[in-house]
């Protein structure tokens, strides 16, 4: 619908799968959350906006009382319902690299679209979980974190993603990046610091590690995964663990072949070496079933981390660890000693939101609308070749054909039209004379934008093209 009359111009998105009411609630909240609706904005009357949308005015009179009661508006006597002048704004665009027009658009990859942060949820988990936490949750805790998680996870890991976990093997971190920090300095203490970390994968996450005393060796990757087949070998032979993303590779988008898997476990099995499953993206699988965690295979020979940064929010900064017993004590030793232990509320919260099943609901409701995302991605792009790992994730890549622009030069072209892009090279280890790609984070913009966007990239490519 226009609201042009208002003063804002606003085109709003019903999904009614969880009923009228909440899905206009939640277009409202998504509206004000990102900014199309500014704070102290007037909302039209019940009976206009009942009529526009097809609804009931009980309806559109009750989804207006419920965000009353939440806070997001203000209704004020004889003046009508308007958005809340207490909101803040949304934040400022993605800042531009220096000289370089402001990006309008933001598709890199590595972050959630943060609007779908299911605020309602959230709150009614964290008032549920405080009304009845004991007092000593507001204590120091156990370094592995409370006890009312890890027993959550231990359930939900097991079901949706086939990992053996006992809530004793579990440590709560802070992000997946704090796990991989605590794995590297267990891994540098007991004298194993050599790590081999997919090529290309995450050049943080190697910083990570090498900043706490790891030596990174490139495991390379191809159209079946990491080559876990060189494991044990070569230049390989040194390593005493292998970070990989099997489920969803960062950032080919390759999901593990099974052979590979069995040479993971096997090279693990032989050597003693550790295998660090990065489950990053795990959750997210289009076409079927989400992969099973390499895990469930080999208990005692990986280290699994999960993450809440794409099924809630990288704010949260709350990621688990699901250990082989010999690595309990060490990493727990080496938590303590780093921070004592991850903050206690949200953990609560989580643990209740996975308990009563919402946690569940907002992967499933997520995982439709990125589905829908990349639909729209794969629609728009169909006729590139090179377009890879879209059954699963929240990113897609495409790789460029030697004869045509380059990786920097379409980068270039999608910056000076206002599109923020990723590319591979930066993830590569050498990324010299090696082919160039994109990395598509089609999950990062929020839902009003992302058409404008996807429209935006193919014309970027169908011009570069061109050339
Ligand atoms: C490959 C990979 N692993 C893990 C993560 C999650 O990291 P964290 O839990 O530290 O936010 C990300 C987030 O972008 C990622 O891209």
């Amino acid at each position: 619908m226009d609201w042009a009359d208002f003063g804002v111009d606003l085109h709003l998105e019903l999904d009614a799968s969880g009923g009228r009411r909440a899905g206009l609630e939640r277009a409202l909240r998504e509206a004000i959350r990102d900014g199309r609706l500014p704070p102290a904005t007037r909302l039209p009357a019940t009976r206009t906006l009942a009529t526009e949308l097809g609804l009931s005015r009980g309806t559109v009179s009750a989804a207006y009382d419920q965000l009353v009661a939440e806070g997001w508006l203000v209704a004020r006597i004889g003046a009508g319902t308007e958005v809340s002048p207490l909101r803040r704004a949304a934040p400022a665009p993605v800042p531009p690299p220096p000289g370089a027009a402001p990006f309008r658009y933001d598709l890199r990859p590595g972050s959630p679209d943060v609007g779908h942060f299911p605020v309602t949820a959230w709150l009614r988990a964290t008032r549920r979980a405080l009304a009845v936490a004991p007092a000593d949750a507001y204590g120091y805790g156990d370094p592995r974190g409370r006890p009312e998680l890890r027993s959550a996870l231990a359930g939900y890991l097991g079901r949706a993603r086939g990992v053996l976990a006992a809530p004793e093997r579990i440590v709560v971190t802070t992000g997946y990046v704090q796990a991989l920090v605590l794995l590297t300095t267990v891994l540098r203490d007991a004298g194993t610091p050599v790590v081999a970390m997919e090529d290309p994968g995450l050049s943080f996450h190697r910083e990570v590690v090498r900043r706490h005393g790891g030596t990174v060796l490139p495991l390379p990757v191809d159209e079946r995964g990491a080559r876990t087949d060189l494991l044990g070998s070569g230049r390989l032979a040194r390593v005493g663990a292998a970070v990989v993303t099997p489920a969803h590779q960062f950032p080919t988008g390759v999901t593990l072949h099974p052979a590979r898997r069995h040479a993971l476990t096997d090279w693990a099995r032989t050597t003693g070496g550790l295998v660090v499953e990065d489950d990053y993206d795990g959750e997210f699988r289009y076409d079927r079933q989400p992969v099973g965690a390499v895990q469930g295979t080999a208990p005692e020979q990986v280290a699994y981390v999960g993450t809440a940064a794409k099924t809630l929010g990288p704010a949260l900064r709350l990621a688990w660890l699901v250990l082989p017993a010999r690595l309990v004590d060490p990493v727990v030793d080496a938590k303590r000693h780093l921070d004592l232990h991850t903050e206690t509320i949200g953990q609560l919260a989580l643990a209740d939101l996975i308990g009563t099943h919402g946690y569940d609901r907002q992967i499933r409701t997520v995982r439709r609308r990125y589905r829908q995302r990349r639909d729209l991605l794969l629609d728009r792009l169909w006729r590139w070749p090179g377009l890879g790992g879209i059954p699963a994730g929240l990113h897609a890549t495409l790789h460029l054909p030697p004869d045509g622009p380059t990786e920097a030069e379409v980068l270039a072209a999608a910056a000076a039209r206002g599109l923020a892009l990723g590319g591979l090279a930066p993830h590569r280890h050498h990324p010299e004379g090696q082919p160039g790609g994109l990395v598509v984070g089609y999950a990062r913009p929020p839902s009003h934008a992302y058409p404008a966007a996807v429209d935006l990239l193919a014309e970027v490519l169908a011009t570069a093209d061109r050339r």
